[in-house]
């Protein structure tokens, strides 16, 4: 068409940036719209990359005070953090990664219009631009990918000080005494473990009776034990249902979830996790006949197209799991789709990592969803302590658990709590792309001695037949 852009992207996250890219190596005239004043989107600005700077920042302040002894390294004097430097290298990793994002777009003549949009017109988008004014950009497709915010929660307000959601924790000016984390999920484990790990006496109040929804049941147990001696405290089953500032602190007010006497807990900051919301206000949604869910989310059909033609949605505004690679998969996806290419997301073999230490990671089905769908599989279970690299390494908590069709051995699943998951799970989730038994992945050569090769003994598991437990 004579439209100046073939492509007008809404956010510039890793959904909007991703689809971006993709489109313009496939020849498209593309923009994208985003209205911080940095690319990246939640993820490279206030979620992935700062969470895992501090996280690992912390680990080797955790290794320099617990574990140097045991690997026969003296430190005379003491081992303390400083909080200003460790922030100021986080900050540094995010603006190069920021500024990353900004270069690629240079370099595949991607217009970055820096502003809050909406959708006019079908083929329209209008953009408050951060500088003042007002500008339409004129396009055939339209894509969304506005993501999300924190949840919030009604009678506990962020104040950005002393009640903060994760982009407050992820900047507090100094160690707090006493935290109070409220939901026992990705981002309470995460940023729990790093203000932890720093000092601060956290505690964990969690509404359901266990740690990590949706995670396995046996990962879930070991992580709620691994985090416990690290001295985190669990309050599970319970609900939050007041908050009061007061001089001496955040005066929560916590009752057993089922009802009962309540108690207070008291703390310098608290920390809501509760989950995310879709970000869809302001966009001009309803006016263009675009639909949502009864939770916000925009509706898509399997082609990601919305309720209204030619405009699709992708990422976390369109929920399902609300990570980044998963919101990128969707983004290459679209953009392929719209040069007429199949596109296409694999949802079973989408990998989730937590990044506490030792990380969990998972792919696929759950026993419990196995046994709820009634699906006759096998499980082999292979504990680091039986491998003698995780020996060397004095990493020896944890587990890589396999699962497969009894019947086929295809995997339908793997989940790992151990040093380095996030990394042992990824040859699974190729595995899993190819259709791999657990024959084949034990049929693979791996390194010694390598963590992997935990993997590869819980495949053989899977068939009785461990070589070294
Ligand atoms: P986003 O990254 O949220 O990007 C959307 C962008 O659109 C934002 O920049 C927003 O400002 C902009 N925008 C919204 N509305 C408009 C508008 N009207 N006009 C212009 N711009 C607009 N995921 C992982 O996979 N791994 C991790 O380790 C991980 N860690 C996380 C840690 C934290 C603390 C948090 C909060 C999240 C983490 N996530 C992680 C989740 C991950 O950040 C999200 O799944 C991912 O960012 C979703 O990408 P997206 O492109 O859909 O949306
Ligand atoms: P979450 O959905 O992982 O966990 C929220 C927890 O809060 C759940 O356990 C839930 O039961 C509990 N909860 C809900 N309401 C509650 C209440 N009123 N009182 C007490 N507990 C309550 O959400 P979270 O941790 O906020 O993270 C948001 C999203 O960000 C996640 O879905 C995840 O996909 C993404 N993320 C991913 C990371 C990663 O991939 N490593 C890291 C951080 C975030």
């Amino acid at each position: 068409s004579d439209n100046p852009y073939d492509l007008v992207v809404i956010g510039g996250g890793p959904g909007g940036y991703v689809c971006a890219i993709r489109a313009a190596q496939l020849g498209m005239k593309v923009a994208c719209v985003d209205m911080r004043k940095t690319l990246g989107g939640t993820c490279l600005n206030v979620g992935c990359i700062p969470s895992k700077a501090l996280l690992h920042s912390t680990h080797l302040f955790e290794q320099a005070r617990h574990e140097a002894a045991d690997h026969g390294i003296k430190i005379t004097g003491t081992v303390r953090p400083d909080l200003p430097a460790m922030m100021a290298r986080k900050d540094g990793v995010v603006k190069a990664n920021v500024d990353g994002i900004a270069y690629l777009f240079k370099k595949h003549k991607i217009d970055w219009i820096s502003g809050m949009g909406r959708i006019d017109a079908p083929h329209e988008v209008g953009v408050a631009l951060h500088d003042g004014g007002d500008m339409t950009l004129v396009t055939d497709h339209i894509v969304l990918a506005t993501g999300s915010e924190p949840a919030p929660l009604p009678g506990v307000d962020i104040d950005g000080r002393m009640i903060v959601d994760s982009a407050g924790a992820l900047a507090l000016p100094k160690v707090p005494k006493r935290m109070t984390v409220i939901g026992a999920g990705v981002i309470g484990l995460e940023l729990g473990s790093v203000w932890s790990r720093l000092g601060a006496k956290v505690t964990v109040v969690e509404y359901l009776d266990h740690v990590l929804p949706n995670m396995d049941a046996e990962v879930r147990k070991q992580t709620q034990r691994i985090l416990k001696k690290q001295g985190l405290t669990f309050k599970l089953s319970t609900k939050v249902t007041a908050a009061k500032k007061t001089t001496k602190g955040v005066n929560l007010t916590v009752e057993p979830a089922a009802g009962g006497e309540s108690e207070h807990l008291m703390s310098d900051v608290v920390l809501v996790a509760i989950g995310r919301a879709p970000h869809s206000l302001g966009l001009g949604l309803d006016k263009n006949g675009i639909e949502r869910t009864e939770r916000g989310f925009i509706k898509v059909n399997a082609r990601y197209e919305t309720t209204a033609k030619g405009i699709y949605a992708i990422g976390d505004v369109i929920g399902g799991m609300m990570l980044a690679h998963k919101a990128e998969e969707e983004g290459v996806a679209v953009a392929e789709m719209l040069a007429g290419q199949a596109g296409h997301v694999n949802y079973d073999a989408i990998p989730s990592v937590v990044y506490t230490w030792p990380e969990i990671a998972a792919v696929g089905k759950t026993e419990e969803q196995l046994k709820a769908a009634g699906t006759d599989y096998k499980a082999g279970t292979f504990p680091f302590t039986a491998n003698g690299r995780a020996r060397a390494n004095n990493d020896t908590d944890g587990f890589v658990k396999i699962l497969a069709d009894a019947r086929t051995d295809r995997v339908l699943g793997c989940h790992i709590v151990g040093a380095s998951a996030g990394d042992l799970i990824q040859e699974v989730v190729v595995g899993m792309e190819f259709g791999a038994t657990a024959e084949d992945l034990f049929r693979s050569s791996h390194a010694h001695p390598q963590l992997g090769e935990s993997v590869k003994e819980a495949a053989l598991a899977v068939h009785g037949r461990p070589l070294h437990m």
